[in-house]
């Protein structure tokens, strides 16, 4: 059933209502929250905005038309569109109409969204817009999908001149009937956060505006790269807002995903620049704000389209110093791929130890001071795979490779960690490389030692550091990522070479002598 509240000004109302502002509704949500299980929320991605982001991301909105029609998809307890009512109602240019359509399929929190509905209802009645509050307790992304597609037989429905959301994170089953319709709807997405805010957009009208709160994981990285062009051609980016601890934002929610907020606005002009905003938590008014011209947020040349979220100068600071590496992995003549062994598909070809007919099979757990310490003797991880014609194409030739791993802790100091594997410490004719590592090869074979010794230096660099952090808000060091970056030219990393003894240089050294090497190109 849809419910649907529609009201117009009520003088007798007006006088007789005292109207919470929308800062109480945080009890909405603590309450809500201490009644129901962690677990089954997260289960369905419910992680409740707190007021003061509702606000904020309110105040984000420009001035729009008179007659608003606002989207709440994945409402919960209502707050975002109450925030967005009461700053609406709080302009000097009071808008004539407002009509609220919020999406919500989790039956225990209707009850709460009903009231708040109520409530943005009563705020309006007492300015004398004209209110219509529809709840529509079902999939967002079905019904979205049937309102945008396009056929010789549907009208299209009205469109929404704004839409505010904070989408469910959770990721989606490629074989579900939901991720076939999202397919078959030009959707490719493997998160329903992006598939919400890809339907949302769609539902805006021309100049239609949208402020978001998601994780920022779609900024850079291959799985998001569909949605990230789709996004960056439909919509002109205007805003961004990142928070600098990733707990502060949902902090007694518990999330750790990093989230940033964004405002967009239908239309395919881009704007000069975007204003970049940082906060360490829910502190709005203590934000540093800078402008940032578009193109380098977005490269013009960058057929990824990643989204550059430089903030600082601490942040800024690497990308510039990085400018005077001008080499690319391409130039250097290297390439960087995934490890071919994955573990448990090859699982009949694994050994503990080395035995005879068995060549060395690397993990992270190897990684120790720079180099390939192997075999391990204590470890969980297996040493060797057997060598057969059944491996032979999971194995590479034995040669100087510098890998990195895939996957780094949130303890781990950087997250681009690498070990130079010399085949002399190891002695063996193949090598296979597990598929959490990344290696850099020269078509697909070793590289000359002081090259992979330079190179070794570098990525463990706090610098290469920083700069990935700039465009990565995950863990997860891709390959992609790997091939994107700056990287010192030929000549520079045989300079770097010649502090790679029989150990890799402690970290203060590693940053000094990439400092020198910056501070030679700037002279
Ligand atoms: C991250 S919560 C945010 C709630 C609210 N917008 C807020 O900011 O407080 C996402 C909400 O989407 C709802 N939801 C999940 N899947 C949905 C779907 N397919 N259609 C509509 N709502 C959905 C969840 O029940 C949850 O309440």
């Amino acid at each position: 059933m849809v419910g649907s509240l529609e009201s117009t000004a009520d003088p007798a109302l007006e006088s007789a209502m005292i109207i919470e502002p929308v800062h109480t509704l945080d009890h909405v949500r603590k309450s809500f929250n201490s009644v129901t299980n962690r677990a089954d929320r997260s289960q369905i991605g419910q992680f409740l905005t707190p007021a003061a982001i509702a606000q904020f991301m309110s105040s984000m909105f420009e001035t729009g038309p008179e007659e608003v029609r606002l989207l709440d998809p994945g409402a919960g307890a209502g707050m975002l569109f109450a925030a967005c009512v009461e700053t609406l109602v709080s302009q000097k240019n009071l808008p004539l109409s407002i009509e609220v359509v919020a999406y919500e399929t989790d039956s225990t929190i209707l009850p709460y969204l009903h009231e708040t509905m109520k409530r943005s209802q009563s705020l309006c009645v007492s300015k004398g817009i004209v209110f219509h509050g529809i709840i529509k307790p079902e999939d967002f992304v079905s019904a979205a999908i049937t309102e945008t597609q396009e056929s010789l037989f549907t009208v299209p429905g009205p469109r929404f001149t704004h839409v505010i959301l904070n989408p469910p994170y959770k990721k989606i089953n490629s074989r579900t009937v939901m991720s076939r319709m999202l397919y078959s709807s030009d959707i490719e997405v493997a998160n329903f956060y992006a598939a919400f805010v890809w339907l949302s957009m769609r539902l805006l009208e021309p100049g239609g505006q949208m402020v978001a709160i998601t994780p920022r994981s779609f900024c850079n990285g291959p799985y998001f790269k569909k949605f990230r062009v789709e996004f960056l051609h439909m919509m002109s980016l205007k805003r961004i807002h990142l928070f600098e601890s990733r707990k502060k934002a949902f902090g007694d929610d518990n999330v750790l995903q990093e989230n940033i907020i964004y405002h967009a606005v239908r239309g395919l002009q881009k704007p000069k620049a975007v204003t970049i905003s940082l906060s360490e938590g829910l502190d709005f008014d203590k934000a540093q704000t800078r402008s940032v011209p578009y193109n380098q947020v977005v490269h013009p040349d960058d057929r990824d389209m990643f989204i550059r979220l430089g903030t600082n100068d601490a942040d800024i600071g690497p990308a510039e110093r990085m400018g005077c590496l001008a080499s690319s992995i391409d130039k250097l003549g290297l390439g960087v791929s995934t490890g071919r062994v994955v573990d448990f598909r090859a699982r009949e070809h694994l050994r503990q130890f080395p035995e005879q007919e068995t060549v060395p099979l690397i993990y992270a757990c190897h990684f120790l001071n720079g180099f390939i310490n192997w075999p391990v003797e204590s470890g969980k991880k297996p040493n060797a795979i057997a060598s057969s014609s059944k491996t032979s194409n999971l194995l590479v030739e034995a040669g100087f490779y510098v890998l990195t791993k895939r996957f780094s802790s949130k303890e781990q100091q950087r997250r681009v960690m690498a070990a130079i594997y010399d085949p002399a410490r190891i002695g063996a004719p193949l090598v296979g490389f597990e598929n959490h590592l990344n290696y850099f090869h020269k078509e697909g074979k070793g590289l000359p030692a002081d090259l992979a010794k330079g190179l070794a230096v570098y990525l463990n660099s706090t610098i290469v550091d920083q700069y990935f952090r700039l465009f990565s808000g995950h863990t997860q060091v891709n390959a992609t990522d790997l091939r994107k970056m700056p990287y010192p030219t030929h000549e520079q990393l045989l300079r770097l070479s010649r502090y790679v003894k029989e150990t890799m240089p402690d970290q203060e050294t590693i940053d000094d002598i990439m400092e020198k090497e910056c501070l030679n190109c700037e002279q």
